[in-house]
């Protein structure tokens, strides 16, 4: 009897991969997803614990769903609630006390087991909770991606993190950094383009941690599997990697910027703070003037490297001179595009127990104005690609009737006037508008299809 699913995904793309195999282990089960609670049968939150907000939203959504939940029931039909991911993994015990009506609960290394977590939920009253398995489980035993997003797609080759960067959950949530052997990565890249992806991303909490077995027994690290993975992968076009950690820069990696086509010139390299004492504080393992070396080498390698980065504002003991060495790294580096945060204590880490908080009014100001440089310097970015022609990854129905979106090399949507039946090809587009978070083009040359430009 054919069932639905419905996976809401909160926080990073690891999540949105972890999804879709979630998704492809209910499929044998009779389980097809669908994009709204109100005809599931089952509902799964894959959850986000990085930030206060981010948990507290789970709460709300499950006190939203429990309503759906007595609904159904009045009608003698049954919507089992389900809470994965991260805050499933580090609040278990809370979600079960403050949430009784869920009805299982399983962390991020346990997907593989939801066939038996379901057959338990027949056979079983109460809670099904699973929060145990090692990561090494979870990759043998989930079936190859089948609920592919479009052309361009997430991978993951990492898992887990060693940082333990004193403001962060993800080792907890996550556990240790384990990296999925190469042959692995290679079969599921190459079963991605023949399912029609032109474009990965690898995907680590750590990525640039990678060290994944090789076919020779020997560990490989990022860079050389960014070559192997653009010799190997016929039909690839394009590749990305996020999240890398400063500290896992190594050469290997910025030459296979110099030297790999088909690597984007884009960087996601979070830096938290300009300030040394702050990054000490963080435990972030570098400085301000390793990171800017860093930066100075990548551009180096690859000329056209655009830079993205992720930043707290109010980490405890914070000053306004460490906040104005920030914002001057800010000014010297430049990027396309960023994160900001103020910082969030979270429950077990070791900043939340720090004695010197930062006032929310000052983290409020702070942010406030960090934001305003990064979206300076985003809108200037932007600015300067009215007139120029870039490659676009078309890979979506546009925003209005005729056209067609997709992504530059640098990630910026990019609305394009053309055929639908381009999606997937990437085509060579002139852009003659640049609005607040998008570009608008038309089509430079006849594409591959055939269908012309005109
Ligand atoms: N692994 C990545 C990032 C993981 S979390 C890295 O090492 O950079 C994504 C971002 O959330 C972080 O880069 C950080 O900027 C932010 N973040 C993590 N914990 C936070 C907290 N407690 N408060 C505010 N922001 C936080
Ligand atoms: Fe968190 Fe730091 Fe690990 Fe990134 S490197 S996931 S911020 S502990
Ligand atoms: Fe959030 Fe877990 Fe990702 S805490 S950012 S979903 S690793």
């Amino acid at each position: 009897m054919r069932k639905n699913v419905f996976i809401k995904t909160y926080g990073c793309q690891m999540n949105v991969y972890d999804s879709a195999r979630m998704a492809d282990v209910l499929a044998p089960l009779g389980y097809g997803a669908v994009a709204s609670p109100d005809t599931a049968d089952m509902v799964i939150l894959n959850t986000c614990h990085i930030r206060e907000k981010a948990a507290e939203k789970v709460f709300s959504e499950l006190g939203r769903l429990h309503q759906l939940q007595e609904e159904r029931a009045a009608q003698g039909k049954r919507l089992v609630l389900a809470v994965a991911g991260c805050v499933a993994q580090a609040e278990g015990a809370e979600i079960a006390r403050r949430a009784p009506y869920v009805d299982m609960v399983f962390g991020p290394q346990s997907y593989h087991r939801l066939p038996d977590m379901v057959a338990r939920l027949g056979r079983d009253s109460g809670l099904v909770l699973e929060t145990e398995f090692p990561v090494e489980d979870k990759f043998d035993n989930l079936p190859t991606p089948r609920h592919q997003t479009g052309p361009a797609v997430f991978l993951t080759i990492q898992e887990g993190c060693d940082k333990f960067c004193t403001f962060c959950v993800v080792p907890y949530t996550r556990g240790a950094e384990f990296s999925r052997p190469v042959a692995d990565v290679i079969a599921e890249a190459r079963q991605l383009v023949r399912g029609g992806a032109r474009e990965i991303t690898l995907l680590g909490q750590n990525v640039n941690a990678y060290h994944g077995v090789g076919p020779n027994g020997a560990a490989v690290g990022l860079g050389d599997l960014l070559r192997r993975m653009a010799d190997e992968v016929d039909g690839l076009e394009r590749l990305r990697y996020t999240t890398s950690h400063p500290r896992d820069v190594d050469d290997s990696l910025i030459a296979a910027h110099r030297d790999l086509d088909i690597l984007m010139p884009y960087l996601h390299l979070p830096v938290q703070s300009g300030a040394d004492g702050i990054l000490a504080a963080m435990n972030r393992g570098h400085t301000a003037g390793d990171y800017r070396r860093i930066v100075a080498r990548l551009r180096e390698a690859q000329p056209n490297l655009a830079m993205s980065s992720d930043f707290i504002v109010g980490f405890p003991g914070e000053s306004d001179a460490d906040f104005e060495a920030t914002m001057t790294l800010i000014r010297e580096v430049g990027y396309a595009q960023a994160f900001s945060f103020k910082y969030s204590p979270r429950p077990g880490t070791p900043a939340a127990t720090h004695d010197a908080p930062v006032p929310e009014a000052v983290k409020t100001a702070r942010l406030a104005q960090l934001q305003a440089l990064l979206g300076d310097q985003q809108r200037a970015f932007n600015q300067s690609f009215l007139g120029q022609t870039v490659s676009v990854l078309l890979d979506r129905p546009g925003r209005h009737r005729g056209q067609v979106a997709g992504r530059s090399p640098y990630l910026q949507p990019v609305q394009v006037a053309a055929s639908p039946d381009l999606i997937g090809t990437i085509a060579r587009v002139a852009i003659d508008e640049v609005l607040t978070n998008s570009l608008t083009g038309r089509l430079t040359a006849p594409s591959a299809t055939g269908v012309s430009a005109a």
